[in-house]
């Protein structure tokens, strides 16, 4: 469990799965976010997949609930470990819009990023997002990470082509910031 003042990151429950259906189901929360077009998820479909990671683990992947105020209002998590080179993905989505914009994704990141290079060693972490998402690219600047590469136009987003921005945080950096020398 990571604590935060505001958001609390903890382990996906099987109770979680209705409500992270409706947050995967909401199409501006999916477009926000997505970089595949969304496609409607049934509740059976993801109570089977957390059945099946609950019994085979995940070792590819650490995700979290992002709780505030005693409910869950979005999910996070670190993915696509690379055990050679130490770095690995980082995915956050708020699900409940009340909670945009008021600074709870800032803050799991950053919880996050804790997670990825104190608890877990790595030494870079990474993201994608498509640059229509300005919410999300100033939240992440705002927590240390630098673009590092655009894929041109490379995102169809209901209606135009944007571009797909890579972004990224050594640990140096990270820990810099930490201090406020970087
Ligand atoms: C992206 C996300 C995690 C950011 O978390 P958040 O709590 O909303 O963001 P924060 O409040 O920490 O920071 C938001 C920043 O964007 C700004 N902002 C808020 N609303 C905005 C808007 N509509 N347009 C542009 N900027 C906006 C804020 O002023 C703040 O920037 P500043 O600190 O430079 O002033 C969250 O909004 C979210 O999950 N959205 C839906 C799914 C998604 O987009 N996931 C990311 C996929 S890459």
């Amino acid at each position: 469990m990571l604590r935060g003042e505001k958001v609390t990151l903890r382990a996906i429950e099987r109770e979680d799965m209705e409500i992270l259906w409706r947050f995967w189901n909401d199409l501006d929360v999916e477009l926000a976010g997505g970089g595949d077009p969304p496609l409607p998820v049934s509740l059976e479909r993801l109570r089977a997949r957390f059945d099946r990671e609950a019994r085979e683990g995940t070792p590819d992947k650490t995700n979290f609930v992002i709780e505030a105020d005693g409910a869950c209002i979005g999910q996070c998590g670190i993915f696509h470990f690379e055990v050679a080179s130490r770095h690995c993905e980082l995915g956050v989505a708020i699900g409940d819009k009340e909670y945009w914009g008021r600074g709870y994704g800032r803050e799991a990141v950053r919880l996050l990023l804790d997670y990825a290079f104190r608890v877990r060693n790595f030494r870079r972490v990474w993201l994608e997002t498509h640059a229509a998402n300005e919410r999300a690219i100033r939240a992440y600047k705002a927590c240390g990470f630098v673009e590092e590469g655009r894929m041109r136009e490379h995102i169809w987003l209901a209606g135009c082509f944007v571009d797909n921005v890579v972004m990224g945080i050594l640990r140096e950096e990270w820990r810099a910031n930490l201090t406020g020398d970087g």
